[in-house]
């Protein structure tokens, strides 16, 4: 069945369930070559709840004084980044870093760019919520009540909050809690497997010649790109249901060196900010590389611009800045990783990898209505 009409028999059955008080059953409708992602026990899947999880993902209400949702930074059409350097929260003030796609989410073995204490989405989604260095969406002691009764005072909601958790009691229903389970849910049900690359694992399609080149080069021991992207979710901190044991690695790619010592500039230290071991200095987590074309500017401060750039700095094994306060050559950084070394890519070698990076775009999911802000249209908003 395809997923739009999966999405319009969901609908009806939600609409005409919702007394019966049984959540519908969650299927994971995903190619053969990807295990379902891990859920927490106590924050199972159900249609009811993605549903729930979606209108309060596109909710401004959701925020302190009532000016951003999840989605103002995180956005359907860039693969749920936001198009910014860095991000603006509700008050104005800027996050330290760029914003990452949440798409296959429920996939990484821990979120954000470098924080390894951070595993499920549950706890991720405090940062923004409550977060005050910077204020993302302005949740504190002082509005949380308030934010709740807007929720409580709106019948649709109550309706929804009821058919996504008809276990607790009405009284519980509508809290921070389930805000955050249902949004959760909403997140790991984000999936992204229709982009011409999985049509070609599928068998279904022949990648163009350039796209094929491109492949093999990033699968190669040439261009080394596998090693730190080469799971399904293009990562390695892939972690799925029957994971035993996580890895976590974390990677410096050599993008700063304005000491000669490897120092990255403030505030981004990586991983160092977490740990302060000084060989954690510019250690981020390698994001996934799905619908790369669409989610720039790149890197966790946000500060390359385009592919093209992206591929030139990993040819030449670092960013090299000439001028200015963060001067200083990247492939000189001696905590770099020993995977990012010289490559000499031809011109059409560049191209090819580039044309390979493109075909990791998946339209379905930048453009499904099942994704989509369903305050935006009637239909799907109730
Ligand atoms: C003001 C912009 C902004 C808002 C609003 C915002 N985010 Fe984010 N989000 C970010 C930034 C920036 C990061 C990266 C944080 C870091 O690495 O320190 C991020 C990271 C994430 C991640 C981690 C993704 C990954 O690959 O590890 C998830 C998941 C996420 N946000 C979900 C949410 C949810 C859910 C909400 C609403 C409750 C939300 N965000 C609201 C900007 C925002
Ligand atoms: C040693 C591990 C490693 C290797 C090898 C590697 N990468 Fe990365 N990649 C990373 C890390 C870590 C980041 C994030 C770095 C940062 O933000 O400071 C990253 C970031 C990226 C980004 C930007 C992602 C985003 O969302 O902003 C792209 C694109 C990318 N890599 C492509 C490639 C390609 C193409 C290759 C092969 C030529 C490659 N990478 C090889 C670890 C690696």
């Amino acid at each position: 069945m395809s997923r739009a009409a999966l999405f319009g028999i969901t609908l009806t059955v939600a609409a005409t369930c919702v007394a019966t008080a049984e959540p519908t059953e969650w299927k994971w409708e995903l190619p053969k070559y990807v295990p379902p992602p891990r859920v927490p026990a106590d924050n199972p899947m159900s249609e009811e709840k993605f549903q729930l999880g979606r209108r309060l993902f596109f909710d401004k209400r959701v925020s302190g004084n009532a000016t951003v949702s999840c989605s103002s930074c995180h956005l359907q059409e860039r693969a749920f980044t936001d198009g910014r350097v860095v991000s603006v929260g509700s008050t104005g003030e800027k996050t330290p870093r760029n914003a990452p796609s949440i798409v296959n989410s429920g996939w990484h073995a821990t979120l954000t760019w470098a924080n390894p204490a951070l595993v499920t989405l549950e706890r991720q989604m405090e940062n923004p919520l409550y977060g005050e260095r910077p204020i993302e969406m302005g949740v504190n002691d002082a509005n949380k009540a308030e934010i709740v009764a807007r929720f409580r005072n709106d019948a649709d909601y109550k309706k929804w909050f009821a058919a996504a958790f008809p276990e607790k009691k009405p009284a519980e229903q509508i809290s921070f809690e389930t805000i955050i389970k249902a949004i959760s849910a909403f997140q790991r049900g984000v999936v992204s497997f229709d982009s011409r690359y999985d049509q070609y694992l599928q068998g279904k399609i022949k990648l163009t010649e350039a796209e094929q080149r491109g492949h093999d080069l990033y699968f190669g021991e040439k261009a080394e790109c596998h090693h730190c992207h080469g799971s399904v979710n293009l990562d390695d901190q892939f972690v799925h249901a029957k994971t035993r044991e996580a890895e976590t690695p974390f990677h410096n790619t050599g993008l700063y060196d304005i000491n000669g010592k490897g120092a990255y500039p403030e505030p981004n230290h990586g991983l160092y900010d977490i740990t302060q071991d000084p060989d954690d200095m510019g250690k981020f987590r390698a994001p996934g590389l799905r619908n790369i074309a669409v989610t720039g500017p790149y890197m966790h401060d946000g500060t390359v611009a385009t592919l093209e750039e992206v591929i030139d700095i990993y040819a030449r094994s670092g960013r090299k800045i000439a001028s200015g306060p963060n001067a200083g050559d990247g492939a000189a950084n001696p905590l770099k990783s020993p995977l990012i070394v010289k490559v000499d890519l031809t011109p059409q070698e560049k191209a090819d990898l580039l044309a390979f990076l493109k075909a990791l775009t998946d339209e379905t999911l930048l453009t499904s209505p099942r994704f989509a802000d369903p305050w935006k249209t009637q239909a799907a908003g109730k």
